[in-house]
């Protein structure tokens, strides 16, 4: 493999209620987490894999991966840009792509995984997985007064994983000043191209509770 991939699993899934940190939290009885890195590991192209865990969790995090695959696991931080950052620091000599990735897509099919690494390889600097919106989308003001409408068309809800050439995470990441939520935005801001490959329902951010039942169904139905 000539890929490796950075996932970020420091959050503590506030929008998830109260709990563990998210990507221990446990879907179809297991944590998010082994989930998410099951699938990665199953994509042939992967050849490292680097978890950032609640600094409170990082032990943890490491004894759960053990069985699944062989992963460096760091300490994340405040952000996620931070958590991307860590781990990125624990990136091996080697492996000329990287894709970063969240632990909250835990159903991420090893297909997108492939997918977005192969049109990384194809050339391009930076590579996300998109879907088109599907519901109509107003500008609102500050008074919840709806200022218009906007072209839906020209839209699309970002993914990950997010493939990189090495060298473009890497500067992009050394010119960071704002937390972005997303790595390709700070690409974008260096001026950088970003390309558009086609994403997956299953890699769905599972952010609030119906998420994790919408996904715990996938799971039980074999869907995912
Ligand atoms: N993340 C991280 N470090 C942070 C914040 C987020 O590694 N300081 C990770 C999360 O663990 C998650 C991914 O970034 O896998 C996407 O973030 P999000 O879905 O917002 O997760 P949380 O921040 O945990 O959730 P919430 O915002 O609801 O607290
Ligand atoms: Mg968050």
């Amino acid at each position: 493999g000539d890929v490796a991939v950075l996932v970020p699993a420091a959050g503590a899934g506030v929008r998830l209620g109260p709990g563990r940190p998210k990507a221990l939290r446990f879907l179809a009885g297991e944590p998010l987490l082994a989930h998410a890195v099951r699938r990665v590991a199953a994509a042939p192209s992967v050849h490292s894999i680097v978890v950032a865990a609640p600094v409170a969790e990082a032990a943890a995090v490491a004894e759960l991966l053990a069985p699944i695959a062989p992963v460096t696991v760091v300490v994340g931080g405040a952000t996620r840009q931070e958590s991307v950052a860590a781990a990125l620091a624990a990136v091996p000599a080697g492996p000329e792509i990287i894709l970063v990735h969240d632990a909250a897509r835990a159903l991420t099919p090893s297909t997108l995984v492939e997918s977005v690494a192969a049109a990384v390889r194809a050339g391009d600097d930076a590579v996300i997985p998109v879907l088109p919106v599907v519901d109509t989308i107003k500008e609102v003001a500050a008074d919840e007064l709806v200022l218009g409408t906007v072209d839906r068309s020209a839209l699309r809800a970002v993914q990950t994983p997010q493939g990189f050439r090495r060298v473009v995470l890497a500067a992009a990441h050394a010119a960071a000043v704002d937390p972005l939520t997303d790595d390709a935005g700070l690409v974008e801001k260096q001026g950088g191209s970003v390309r558009c490959v086609p994403g997956s329902e299953y890699a769905l951010k599972i952010t609030r509770p119906f998420d994790l039942a919408l996904a715990e169904h996938l799971l039980l139905t074999g869907a995912a």
